[in-house]
């Protein structure tokens, strides 16, 4: 009763500060779903010293001492992880830090987050890996772990030093934002993904195709008179890597899908065994190219939102296990810029705190399930990165969030953590949402 408090520390969110709270807790009463575990039922979790301690039938006698945090009524779930984070720092502090973006994680629920790496430098040196590190260290509110660059500078011309950036810490390599247009050297890149064990993750894009588009090729960029971006821009650069991935036998992940054709190309391709996982966001299967009607900057985004006929694909491609995970491709851009006309405003959509929100749209109208649900944010994301999974088991770190899936409310981006406001939901009515995520043993309460 009581425990969660405003810390005054540099987050806003309340926290548990209290130390002796802080080391010892439960979650009370809770429907604990982990299917890496074979979890799912009524439970008390006993937090202590960062790790869960035990897991107990629900109606067990409350061992004194224990400070409770009632969870009636809602899911305990592992800890969300998002792989496809823009945190902006180096060099766009602006937009985001490490301390805002992490919060925002936080308060929606994830536990860990993998940070693309075009910052200003690019992430494409072991200095600028450990930088992000240290500044995680201080600054951070949850895991971060490092994306760094497939080529240097992001510019696609040369390979980055791959070996030395995965012994910085680097989990994953993207030149995410651009495509590697140059088949040899994604060739090469993924080639190496064999060597050190790694994805690589592929911003699908043929930018001769996409050109100077800015939003998805169709009626609505007929009637708003701007240039689109037809699908194929998008399809042909999976089926290329499909084919590398084939050739190579590397480790290829394919970023924020949007398109029928991609869903299709990456099922047939898991089917015939190719080394191929693959990711969509929210807003691919929650938005379609309307959403830009009025001109609308919160909905330009890279790729752009597509048709209801690609939404319903995305929709099975989840469903159908082709997809692999969710995430946000947290974007936050300044409110001044995403001002300008739609041509010059930067894409991108801040998402870590409505992720969760509208991916349980998804459990609600029976799309998927909450087990499922599960795989698409936390399982399969740590699987794909190669990092810890955050497990609900006796004796794991207690890296755990606790979601009530009745509550209703409305996306105000003003409250959220994160610097960008940048949201095509504002307004929207969505149901369920975290109220606490524990990192490391340390409960946050989610607003
Ligand atoms: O909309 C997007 N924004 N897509 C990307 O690939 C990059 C991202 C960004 O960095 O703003």
């Amino acid at each position: 009763m009581g425990i969660f408090r405003h810390s005054g520390s540099p987050g806003k969110i309340p926290v548990l500060t209290d130390d002796s709270v802080k080391k010892r807790f439960r979650i009370r009463n809770g429907h604990a779903v982990d299917p890496a575990s074979g979890l799912d039922g009524v439970f008390d979790i006993l937090v202590a010293d960062g790790r869960i301690e035990d897991i107990l039938p629900s109606e067990a006698e409350v061992t004194t001492g224990d400070e409770d945090v009632d969870a009636s009524g809602c899911y305990v779930l592992p800890g969300l992880v998002d792989i496809h984070t823009h945190l902006r720092e180096p060099g766009f502090e602006y937009k985001e830090t490490i301390a805002t973006g992490t919060r925002a994680a936080v308060n929606g629920g994830f536990t860990a987050v993998c940070c693309m790496p075009n910052t200003r430098p690019v992430n494409d040196e072991p200095a600028i890996t450990r930088y992000i590190q240290k500044k995680a260290d201080t600054d951070g509110s949850c895991g971060v772990y490092p994306i760094g660059a497939i080529t240097r500078g992001q510019s696609g011309e040369y390979l980055a030093e791959m070996g030395s950036l995965v012994e910085a810490g680097c989990v994953g390599f993207s030149d995410d934002g651009r495509p590697v247009m140059n088949s040899l050297i994604m060739r090469r890149a993924l080639e190496y993904s064999r060597i050190f064990k790694v994805p690589i993750i592929s911003h699908a894009e043929d930018t001769t195709l996409s050109g100077k588009g800015v939003m998805n090729e169709g009626l609505t960029a007929v009637q708003l008179g701007l240039r689109g971006i037809p699908n194929a821009a998008e399809d042909i650069i999976v089926a290329r890597d499909i084919a590398l991935s084939e050739l190579t036998g590397g480790r290829l992940h394919v970023a924020h899908v949007s398109t029928e054709g991609s869903v299709r190309l990456i099922r047939d391709a898991k089917r015939r065994g190719v080394n191929v996982t693959a990711e969509t966001c929210p807003h691919y299967f929650a938005l379609t190219e309307e959403a830009a009607l009025n001109y609308n900057t919160a909905a330009k985004v890279n790729p752009p939102l597509r048709t209801r006929h690609d939404v319903d694909a995305v929709r099975e491609g989840l469903q159908d296990g082709t997809f692999d995970a969710i995430v946000t491709d947290h974007a936050p851009h300044h409110r001044e810029e995403k001002a300008a006309a739609f041509d010059d405003a930067p894409p991108g959509i801040s998402g870590l705190e409505t992720a969760l929100g509208l991916a349980l749209g998804l459990v609600h109208d029976g799309t998927i399930t909450i087990s499922r649900l599960v795989d698409l944010l936390s399982i399969n994301p740590c699987r794909i990165m190669n990092i810890p999974a955050r497990l609900i088991r006796v004796g794991a770190e207690a890296n755990l969030v606790i979601v009530d899936p009745r509550v209703e409310w409305v996306v105000d981006a003003s409250r959220f953590e994160s610097r960008g406001k940048n949201t095509p939901f504002e307004g929207r009515l969505l149901k369920g949402r975290a109220v606490r995520t524990v990192v490391s043993g340390e409960a946050f309460a989610c607003r």
